[in-house]
């Protein structure tokens, strides 16, 4: 489903990206654990061309996003969550959630509400419809960005660090709905900290450092018989937290 190929990215003269290959097949969960800035997020963004890669290939089913004409069009496969949820403030939860597929005109304003309170509803939120994201919680914002992400009817979500924002207990409330997303056959890539969270939910994990995937397998390979030394050392340093 998606193919990374050689990626590259440079900020000035600071190598990032120095060439990562990945690949994720459609419904796979892949978690992608490293330390910080070694280019986790900046990886997501060339993903979905919200930063331009240097070099390499991006391929989407098939499509090479990476000056693609049709940009637009695929990008909205990919869904995009981030640790400070990016709501518009100004804006109602309802209002947040139909904006995009209405002015892109997927859908009209009537369909996209009727699916987006069926929606809240799912997720006990419909309450909150016209309400505005500072009257929600870290957990329920975080919730409703990822319902905004559904309505675009995309086929991939890419999570970064959806949990970091968030007070220890509303976590648990975040991962819930991305279990149940899972569920239903979405495939996800999930930048995260919460080693047991992409321990026990990921089918593949990957660990990135130095702008490279340095190691690839199943949860049990990366975690219960890492290879690489720089894992070892990683994984000692979070279990020693
Ligand atoms: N827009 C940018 N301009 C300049 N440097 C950036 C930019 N975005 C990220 N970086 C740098 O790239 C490196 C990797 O950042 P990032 O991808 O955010 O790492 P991670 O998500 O793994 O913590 C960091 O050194 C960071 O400072
Ligand atoms: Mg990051």
């Amino acid at each position: 489903m998606l193919e990374v190929k050689d990626l590259q990215k440079s900020f000035g003269k600071k190598e990032v990206l120095k060439g990562v290959n990945l690949t994720v097949q459609k419904g796979e969960i892949v978690g992608i654990i490293g330390p910080s800035g070694c280019g986790k997020s900046t990886l997501l963004k060339c993903i979905n061309l919200l930063e331009k890669p240097d070099s390499g290939q991006v391929i989407f089913e098939n499509d090479d996003l990476v000056d693609n004409k049709n940009l637009e069009i695929i990008r909205r496969k990919i869904g995009m969550v981030f640790q400070q949820f990016n709501l518009f403030e100004n804006m109602t939860v309802l209002e947040n959630i139909t904006l995009a597929p209405v002015l892109l005109k997927m859908k009209k304003k009537e369909v996209a509400e009727k699916e987006a309170l069926e929606l809240l509803k799912k997720i006990d939120l419909e309450e909150k419809a016209n309400q505005y994201p500072e009257e929600l919680s870290g957990g329920q914002k975080q919730r409703v960005a990822i319902i905004r992400a559904l309505m675009m009817n995309c086929e991939m979500i890419l999570f970064d660090e959806p949990t970091s924002a968030l007070d220890p207990e509303m976590i648990g409330e975040v991962t819930a709905l991305m279990r149940k997303i899972a569920k239903e056959g979405m495939t996800m890539v999930i930048v995260s900290h919460e080693i047991n969270f992409i321990r026990s939910f990921c089918t593949k994990v990957l660990f990135m450092a130095d702008g490279v995937i340095l190691e690839e397998g199943t949860s049990e390979e990366i975690f219960e018989h890492p290879k690489h030394p720089k894992l070892v050392n990683f994984l000692s340093k979070i279990k020693n937290i």
